[in-house]
Parts: C-alpha cells; sequence; structure tokens
C-alpha cells in the first residue's frame, strides 16, 4: 500500500461515516494561537473548534495534517523512525462522539482498512494522575473489552505515556494508544506496549479531549467532550510496506537514491556517517520545502530559525558526504516529485523555494569557508602555543558570531589532533538560552484577553458584526461590566471593526437612545467570531440591556480603508515587480499610515520603488470597483487569490477583489474603499528591513499623501528663497552653493598665508640660499605646503625656517633641501634650538622638522636662533 493509498484509505473511511474532510491547514498556526511556533498535530487547526471560540464546518471532521516538530531535529538520521516533517492523519469529534465511537472506529479501520490481525493489536490506557486529579481510565478499559480486546492486552500507562496536550496550556485529555505487535523477531517475551522498544509500534493516539489547561496544571471541562486522533502516515507506511525503517518507504526511497547519486555513496552499507547523512539530507529537505512553501524564509528568529538550522544541517551533511554545492534546489525537485500531488503548494511555490534554497546555500557555504580559516587560524595558535585545546571562547565565538557550526568545529579539531572544550562551550550556549529566555518574557496582553474572553462568552451569544454594511447601528447592549478598572461591553451587533488581519479596530463612540449616556470607544478585541469593546464613559452610566447607537468614527475608517485597499495593490504591484515569491509577511493598516512586510532577499532599487509606486497610482487612476466576495476556499485558490499563510480553513471564505480580480484578489476580512480613486494618492514614505529576508515599506494615502506632498512643496519653497533661486532649480542651486562652500574651507584650510608664496627677503648662509619668515596661517597644517613651495624657487641647497604665530602658541618649520642636509643643515636640530626660544621643544629629521612653543612674540629671537644655528653649521663647510 502506497503512502497515497493509506491516506485516502483513511480519509474516504471516515468520510463515509459523515466525518467532512478538510485540507491540510498550512504549518504556520493561524495568528491566534500564540502556543506554538508550527503545527504539530492534526487538531491544532481546529482548536478554535473544541474550545468553543468558533464553529465548526461539521461536527465530525477527518483530516491528514502535515507536522512539524522541532525537538526532534537532533534526532533525525540517528534512528529509523524520527522524521521533523510528517503527515498525520486524524479523526475528529467536535461535542459528537466520544470514546466508544473512537474506539469502534479505530478498530474497524484497524482490520478491515489495514488488514491488522486482532490479535496483534494491543492497546494503552490512561492510568490515572494524583497531581490532575484523575483517577484510571475505567470507561476506555470498558469500552475495550466490549470491542473483544483480552484484559492481558490492555496496557495502563502514566501521564507522560498517555496524557495529550496540545501545548503547555490549552485542550487537552487522557488518551488511549494502539499498539501493533510485531512478534518476538522485534523483541522479548515481556516487553509491553510503551515501554521502550522495538516490539511494539505505536500507530494511532485516541485523545479523549476533554480538559482545557489553563493555567498549567488546572483544568476545566471543555464545552463538550470531543474526539482528536493521529496516525501516523509514514509509520503506517513502514508498516504496509513492510520494511524496518522510514527511510525505506516510498516517500523517502528517491530522496536517498538522489543523495546515492549525487554523493556516489550508498545506503545501507555499513557506514554509520553516510547512513546519517543520507537520513538527514532526506529529511530536511522535506522539511525545508514544505516550509517555505508555507511562507517561512530562513532568519534567526522563531519558525525561520528553525528553517535555517534545517538548511544548514543539511549542508554540512551534504559537504561531509562529498555533494558539490548547490544541491538543495536537487532535492526540492524530488520532494515535489513524490509529494506536490497530495500538497500542490509545493508546486505552486516551486520558483520560490528554490530561490531561497540557492540563496542560503550559497552564503552559508561563503560562511563555512570563513569559518574553517578562522579554525585553521585558531588550530594553529592552539598548536603552536601548546595551548591543551581550543577555548569555549572561540568554539562559542565561532558559533556565534560566525555561524559555524560546533560539531563541525569539534570534527575538524579532532582531525588535527586538537581538543575542543566541550563543557565550556555547553555553559556558554546555557548562558545564551538563560538570556534568552529572560527577555523574551511571557507574551504581554494575554490575561487581558483571556478575562476579555472569560466576559465575552457568558454575555451569550456572539455579537453580529455589521460594519461592512454600515457605520451607524441602532442596537442593544448585551451587557456591561468592569474589571481591573476597564468598562467591558458586549453589544448585540457592532458597526465596530475589531483588529485583525493587520487592520486597527475602529474608534467611535456609543450613545443611549434616550440621550442620557455615552461612551467612547478605545478598544474592539476580536475573539474568534465574536468581539469585546474596552469603552471609557463620557457621561451617565451604559447598562445591560440598553438601546443604544454605535457610531463609528467615520473618517478614521474611510482614512484606514484607503491605507488597506492600497496594501492590497501594494502586494501585488511588488509581485508583479519582483517576483511571486513575495508574500506577505505582516502588516499594519490603521488610519495613519499602511505598513508591508513580505519576503525578499535584498533592498529595493530607486527603480522598483517608482515602478511600485506608479503601478499602485495608475491602479488609483483607473478607479476601478473593489468588491468583497463570499464564496468557498476551493473556488477562491482557483482564482488565484492570496490567502494569508496560516488563513485557517473554513468553507465560507471573504474575498476581496479590485476590478475583474485580474491584478489583486486577496482573501481579507478587512474593510475597503468602493472604488480605487476614493485612495487618492499613494506614497511610500520609505523601505526598510524588518527581518532577515523580510523588506517592510512604510506609505500613505488619501489627505494624508497629499497633506505630505504639501510639506515638501513648503520645503521646497522656503529652500528656493533661501538660495535666491526658483523651486525647480534648488538642487542645482544647492549643488553649487555646497560646492562653492567646500572651494572655500579648503582655501581656509591652506591658510591665508599660503596665498602669498612669493619669497622674500633671501639670505646665502655658507652657499645655501636661507630664508626667515613670519607668516599668518590659520593653522599649523598649512606651513609644510608652504615651505615647499617656497624652497621650489629657492633650487638648491637652500633653507627655510618659517614661523607661524597663533593664538598663545608658535609654530616653527624648518625644511632643508638635499644639498643644504649635505652641507650639514640638520632642519631636526635647527627647530630644537628655535623651539627652545619660544618656551617650546620639538624635532624631526634632517630635512623636515616641526616644533611649536607657547611664545609667539618671541618668534622673530627664534628665527635669530634658527639663522645662528645654522651659520654654525655650515661654518668651515665653505659650500
Ligand atoms: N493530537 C494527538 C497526537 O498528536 C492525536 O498524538
Amino acid at each position: 500500500m502506497t503512502s497515497d493509498e493509506i491516506r485516502e484509505r483513511y480519509l474516504s473511511f471516515f468520510e463515509s461515516r459523515d466525518h467532512k474532510r478538510l485540507p491540510s491547514a498550512s504549518l504556520v498556526p493561524a495568528e491566534h494561537d500564540p502556543s506554538v511556533l508550527l503545527t504539530t498535530a492534526g487538531m491544532h487547526p481546529l482548536k478554535p473548534y473544541f474550545q468553543g471560540r468558533e464553529k465548526p464546518p461539521h461536527h465530525r471532521l477527518t483530516s491528514c495534517q502535515k507536522c512539524f516538530r522541532t525537538p526532534d531535529i537532533d534526532q533525525i538520521g540517528l534512528t529509523t523512525r524520527h522524521l521533523t516533517c510528517f503527515e498525520m492523519l486524524g479523526n475528529f469529534s467536535i461535542g459528537d462522539y466520544f470514546k466508544a465511537d473512537a474506539a469502534r472506529f479505530a478498530w474497524e479501520l484497524s482490520l478491515e482498512g489495514f488488514g491488522f490481525n486482532p490479535d496483534d493489536i494491543w492497546v494503552t490506557v490512561f492510568e490515572g494522575d494524583e497531581e490532575l486529579g484523575l483517577g484510571p481510565d475505567q470507561e476506555a478499559i470498558d469500552i475495550w473489552l466490549e470491542i473483544g480486546v483480552p484484559r492481558e492486552r490492555i496496557v495502563l500507562c502514566p501521564r507522560s505515556e498517555n496524557f495529550w496536550q496540545a501545548g503547555p496550556t490549552g485542550p487537552c485529555g487522557p488518551c488511549s494508544e494502539l499498539y501493533l505487535d510485531r512478534g518476538l523477531d522485534f523483541g522479548k517475551e515481556d516487553d509491553l506496549p510503551g515501554g521502550d522498544n522495538e516490539r511494539f509500534l505505536e500507530y494511532w493516539n485516541l485523545v479523549f479531549m476533554q480538559f482545557e489547561q489553563n493555567p498549567v496544571g488546572t483544568l476545566t471541562p471543555l464545552p463538550a467532550p470531543s474526539i482528536d486522533t493521529g496516525l501516523g502516515l509514514n509509520r503506517m507506511a513502514l508498516i504496509q510496506q513492510g520494511v524496518t525503517s522510514i527511510f525505506e518507504t516510498d516517500q523517502f526511497v528517491p530522496l536517498i537514491q538522489l543523495g546515492e547519486q549525487l554523493s556516489g555513496k550508498t545506503y545501507d552499507s555499513g557506514d554509520v556517517a553516510v547512513d546519517r547523512a543520507l537520513r538527514i539530507l532526506a529529511d530536511h529537505t522535506r522539511g525545508m520545502s514544505f516550509l517555505i512553501a508555507d511562507g517561512v524564509v530562513p532568519s534567526n528568529e522563531d519558525r525561520g530559525y528553525v528553517l535555517r538550522r534545517l538548511m544548514r544541517r543539511a549542508i554540512v551533511q551534504g559537504r561531509r558526504i562529498g555533494i558539490e554545492p548547490v544541491f538543495l534546489p536537487k532535492y526540492a525537485q524530488v520532494v515535489r516529485e513524490t509529494m506536490g500531488k497530495a500538497y500542490p503548494e509545493l508546486i505552486e511555490q516551486a520558483d520560490t523555494v528554490d530561490m531561497w534554497l540557492t540563496n542560503e546555500e550559497e552564503s552559508f557555504n561563503r560562511t563555512l569557508e570563513q569559518g574553517m580559516k578562522m579554525l585553521e587560524d585558531v588550530i594553529e595558535t592552539a598548536k603552536r602555543t601548546g595551548a591543551e585545546g581550543i577555548g569555549a571562547d572561540e568554539a562559542f565565538r565561532l558559533h556565534d558570531t560566525y555561524g559555524f557550526p560546533f560539531d563541525l568545529t569539534l570534527e575538524l579539531a579532532a582531525e588535527r589532533g586538537v581538543g575542543v572544550d566541550e563543557r565550556g562551550f555547553e555553559d556558554l550556549m546555557e548562558e545564551q538560552r538563560t538570556r534568552a529566555r529572560a527577555s523574551a518574557g511571557r507574551e504581554g496582553g494575554e490575561d487581558a484577553r483571556e478575562q476579555l474572553r472569560v466576559f465575552a462568552s457568558s454575555a451569550g451569544e456572539p455579537t453580529k458584526f455589521t460594519g461592512y454594511e454600515t457605520t451607524e447601528q441602532a442596537t442593544a447592549v448585551a451587557s456591561v461590566a468592569v474589571e481591573d478598572g476597564r468598562v467591558l461591553a458586549k453589544l448585540v451587533e457592532s458597526p465596530f471593526y475589531a483588529t485583525g488581519g493587520g487592520q486597527v479596530h475602529d474608534g467611535g463612540v456609543i450613545e443611549c437612545e434616550d440621550g442620557n449616556c455615552s461612551a467612547k470607544v478605545v478598544d474592539v478585541v476580536r475573539l474568534g467570531d465574536d468581539q469585546a469593546l474596552v469603552l471609557e464613559p463620557l457621561t451617565g452610566e451604559l447598562k445591560d440591556g440598553e438601546r443604544v447607537w454605535a457610531r463609528v468614527d467615520r473618517r478614521a475608517r474611510r482614512a484606514t480603508e484607503c491605507n488597506h485597499t492600497a496594501t492590497h495593490l501594494l502586494h501585488a504591484a511588488l509581485r508583479e515587480r519582483l517576483g511571486t515569491h513575495v508574500h506577505q509577511a505582516g502588516s499594519y493598516v490603521g488610519p495613519d499610515k499602511l505598513r508591508f512586510d513580505f519576503t525578499h532577499g535584498s533592498p529595493l532599487s530607486a527603480e522598483d520603488r517608482a515602478w511600485v509606486e506608479d503601478r499602485v497610482n495608475a491602479m488609483v487612476l483607473e478607479n476601478q470597483p473593489v468588491r468583497a466576495l463570499t464564496t468557498t476556499l476551493d473556488e477562491a485558490k482557483s482564482l488565484g487569490a492570496m490567502a494569508l499563510f496560516g488563513e485557517k480553513y473554513g468553507d465560507v471564505v471573504r474575498m476581496v477583489e479590485v476590478g475583474d480580480g485580474g491584478f489583486s484578489r486577496e482573501l481579507c476580512g478587512g474593510t475597503h474603499v468602493r472604488s480605487t480613486a476614493e485612495i487618492g494618492v499613494f506614497k511610500i514614505t520609505q523601505e526598510t528591513s524588518s527581518a532577515a529576508n523580510v523588506r517592510r515599506i512604510e506609505a500613505i494615502t488619501g489627505p494624508l499623501g497629499v497633506e505630505l506632498l504639501r510639506r515638501h512643496d513648503r520645503e521646497l519653497t522656503a529652500a528656493a528663497v533661501a538660495l535666491r533661486t526658483q523651486p525647480d532649480t534648488v538642487a542645482e542651486a544647492a549643488e553649487t552653493a555646497v560646492r562653492k562652500r567646500r572651494e572655500a574651507e579648503k582655501a581656509l584650510e591652506k591658510g591665508a598665508g599660503a596665498a602669498d608664496t612669493s619669497v622674500g627677503e633671501v639670505v646665502e648662509i655658507g652657499g645655501v640660499k636661507a630664508v626667515f619668515e613670519i607668516r599668518e596661517v590659520p593653522n599649523p597644517k598649512a606651513l609644510p605646503d608652504l615651505a615647499d613651495k617656497l624652497r621650489g624657487q629657492l633650487g638648491d641647497p637652500a633653507v627655510v625656517v618659517l614661523g607661524a604665530p597663533g593664538e598663545g602658541r608658535a609654530s616653527l618649520l624648518v625644511s632643508a633641501t638635499p644639498g643644504a642636509v649635505a652641507a650639514g643643515v640638520k632642519a631636526g636640530a635647527i627647530v630644537k634650538v628655535a623651539a627652545a626660544v619660544v618656551g617650546g621643544g620639538g624635532g624631526g629629521r634632517d630635512n623636515m622638522a616641526q616644533a611649536g612653543g607657547k611664545d609667539p612674540e618671541k618668534l622673530p629671537d627664534a628665527l635669530a636662533a634658527a639663522r645662528a644655528e645654522i651659520e654654525r653649521a655650515l661654518a668651515g663647510s665653505g659650500a
């Protein structure tokens, strides 16, 4: 049975038992789940349904979910069963059937669908836990007995094995797992399921979702008992295909073969390191393909870091077994061939996947080259100085600052017969982790949000949002409460947009129909399909059940709408210009501006910016209608609508399109202008980077855009007046002014005296021409230049002695030509004598020396002293 057949058999089995088949959700969880980085189980995307926060499309669901588990990264390759990225098949009951049916379905599919012998199936059941205040799951035991599992094949297991939770908090419950007994060939007589052995292979986990855990350790019942199950598709493939390793199943064989072909090595031929490398490559390249196809880009944070780690581990392994770079895209191609039919996003995002893989591999190879060189130096130094080995600091610096993998350091050092302080390195790593934890802190605002959630759900039916149609609504207050000094309210109908999808919430007021009270809306919080308001009372007091008018601040709403539609146009224009690897990576849409983060590796050129701005403004000028339609997700996707990564599924989606939708079509819950002309004008204000491989554009529209242009106009006019020119020629005038100033400064630097380079009185001392002058210069630095010019006019042999007075200081310079030096004039010696006269000191070379002192008025004496010294030096030389 192929993996595709297993998947289909499972899903159709449950479909024929009234389950609705859902497509796999993204690996990037929906916005509302701060508890996980990546989707780790089939139930993740369904959490709001289990918690009763959102209405499920059906009470029985089934899916094959792509999952990613980060704790397993280091295990990969060492075992034959661990994967980072795998498929989980599941059937789910949202308050419908419970333990009995879940067990019965699993039993039936195991026998009929997967052909297991009932005597080979064992089950585990939760044995209870004192801390959680739960006893053994007798109900489950009775159900299995009734199905026909003998008591000795029902094994009780502790919380660590048989209590499942989606994360530290959230829905959870006891579980019951199905194991396949592979017989004594794989283990011993007394092996048991749940233990660490090869004989019993767990293949299906049935979770009896009963509780919500928040805070940690406190269980509150869920709105209704539910079922969440998980069957690892890859493990089932291993069983069905009669192999002993996941890497020998149909999804992996082509990847292992590719590695063999590229490296010239053979899998399973006794070389443990080669096997490990080939497995890591097969697993990681799958994982990275899926992550990128779901919008993750390599970086040093969160999901981006997970992706980068995968890529780097794979690259190191590839090099190790001799695969020529660039090879990651070759793997991605095989991943597409094996998985693309079930996961079309792999094909749709092929260019994007290849682009990031190539980028990262090339840049990491440079890092490796650089790191190797540095490591070489470190090893050399260690050998030379006879140090014990490579210090923890150095290994850590290589790892932390240069991204050079520690295991590579270990390996290369070992090859060269040098040790590494591993303990010290681990300590430094731990210190770094502690620092990171301390700065991460707890997700702020979660408590306040939880409080609102509790308030809203106890206040009855979800608020009906009417803000797409109107900005003014006559309605009633469903509930008001004061908690921690905040006034919370829930309306029966609300025109106020709750913060979500990047768009900020509306502001506005609530006024009682009888005119006795009013309050300002300061926050509108989205709670799944529901919302709650935070108010600031203005007059009177709002009461439960009161009839009110809810009025949105229309000016702010309109400005926000301009920015929201402009964001869609910008997104489309960027993709058109830069390529389809551009994906939204975050946004802010408010009345003041829009900010759009998108995946792209380098800054935009001035041409790109102008092009994109022009393209958006052209769409504005075309006055295209903007429409929101509701449709099915499938329909929207087939129309090419752009969906945010992490978008939840649901049958009905809202799609916003501009014009005929050919230019821009996005899934979006926000509010928009009715026609693009309302945007007025679109102006990019800045383009920066918000994270590695993510660019950020900020822009403004409408009246604010006009205001910015007007401000620029005013500034330009003022500049023109100051430069005594016209606005059109300001740049030219400014350039001329700057150039002139620079020239003037240069001239000044050279010194006022420099202008006068004519030689004054020349005396001859023993055949050497000599000049002694006092000159005003702005700065002693001008003296050498001046001396050069004078000397040039005297010929050789000659000597120039200059004195320059300044504020409380005197500068001296003596410059001698080669002939003068040969005749015995030593500039250094002369300046020393002269400097002593002005109360200073100094010296220098024979041909040129400078000195300073603090008595400028003694300069004439200093020059006289210099002359005397020269005369003495030349006396008798008779040149
Ligand atoms: N959510 C359960 C698991 O992942 C089924 O094991």
